[in-house]
């Protein structure tokens, strides 16, 4: 039977053992803990939340100024600010046992061991859905970028958080690198259910009265549009080679730019510095798609994924 009409288009996609009831993800570091945006939107209409990035051991990020607002972005230097893993179990996680959302844990570490250990410690943990594993950060001046941008490494590091774990695993991969298709390789034989990309490119911004650097540390990470074309490429490169499912990302502002990283082959998207901007960007996106395929007769997101005509 042909569908002539769809009124509700399925929106459901799986991320390894997630089941997102739509294709929209908050990205981390950008929606606080959740409850900072409750004021904004419906977080149950979510399809998952990713709070900020946590580690085993406190730190407490980089000096200021930590963000400027370039013309077509923003370029960060936080420096993983952030809470550690008791503190999250303790105070966090209980808020979000009344949220009806998958909530997904970015962490990282410095240290192959700090991985695992917390790989380990999240598995079994009542109200997680999955893990998103940051060997991306360009803003750590340890374990980050080394961990991000050799194939070796990479194979080897997911291998041993593989192995500590049962929650499904998205390794978040870094733009800073030569070959990113070759890392996502990697971390697929590694054992990752999912590559998530791009976190933010190496950049920096100089004030010409001062002639000092307008972060902290002069350099810092840029998010926003001015990355998207060059996400979006990585993300169709990163599909083509790939046979798990991969997260686009990387100045997606509206619903056109969601659309365009899945018709690359991303099977969801993360919506990052557009939370600063519009903090209902996610709720936004969602509606968009689904009267997309609606006008496109459509019955399922998954008929979208990478249908891009080259
Ligand atoms: C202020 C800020 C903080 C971020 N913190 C994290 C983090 O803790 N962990 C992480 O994996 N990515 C972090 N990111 C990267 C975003 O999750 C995302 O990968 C990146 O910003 C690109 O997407 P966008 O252009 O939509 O923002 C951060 C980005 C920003 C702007």
């Amino acid at each position: 039977m042909t569908v002539n009409f769809i009124r509700n288009p399925d929106l459901t996609i799986n991320i390894g053992k997630i089941k997102l009831k739509n294709p929209v993800i908050v990205a981390s570091g950008t929606f606080g803990f959740g409850e900072e945006y409750e004021d904004f939107l419906n977080l149950n209409h979510l399809g998952a939340i990713i709070p900020k990035g946590i580690s085993l051991k406190p730190m407490v990020g980089n000096p200021p100024p930590r963000i400027f607002e370039t013309e077509s972005g923003i370029l960060n230097f936080i420096g993983l600010q952030n809470p550690v893993l008791q503190d999250f179990i303790k105070n966090k996680l209980p808020h979000f046992k009344n949220i009806k959302t998958n909530l997904i844990i970015n962490f990282f570490g410095n240290t192959q061991k700090e991985y695992t250990e917390l790989a380990r410690c999240f598995d079994g943990v009542p109200g997680i859905s999955g893990l998103e594993m940051n060997i991306s950060c360009p803003n750590v001046e340890r374990g980050g970028m080394a961990f991000c941008s050799e194939p070796k490494i990479v194979y080897r590091l997911v291998c041993a958080v593989r192995k500590s774990t049962k929650l499904t695993l998205i390794v978040k991969l870094s733009p800073n690198v030569t070959d990113i298709a070759a890392i996502a390789k990697s971390a697929e034989e590694g054992g990752a259910d999912a590559v998530s990309l791009v976190n933010t490119f190496k950049a920096m911004a100089i004030n010409i009265r001062s002639r000092k650097p307008e972060l902290g540390n002069i350099i810092g990470g840029l998010s926003g549009p001015a990355i998207k074309p060059i996400a979006l490429r990585m993300v169709w490169e990163v599909s083509q080679t790939v046979n798990i499912p991969v997260i686009g990302m990387g100045g997606i502002m509206k619903t056109e730019d969601a659309i365009e990283f899945i018709l690359v082959g991303a099977s969801a998207v993360q919506i990052g510095t557009a939370n600063l901007v519009n903090p209902r960007t996610a709720i936004e996106v969602i509606q968009g798609i689904k009267h997309y395929l609606i006008q496109n007769k459509m019955p399922r997101i998954q008929k979208l994924i990478g249908l891009f005509k080259n």
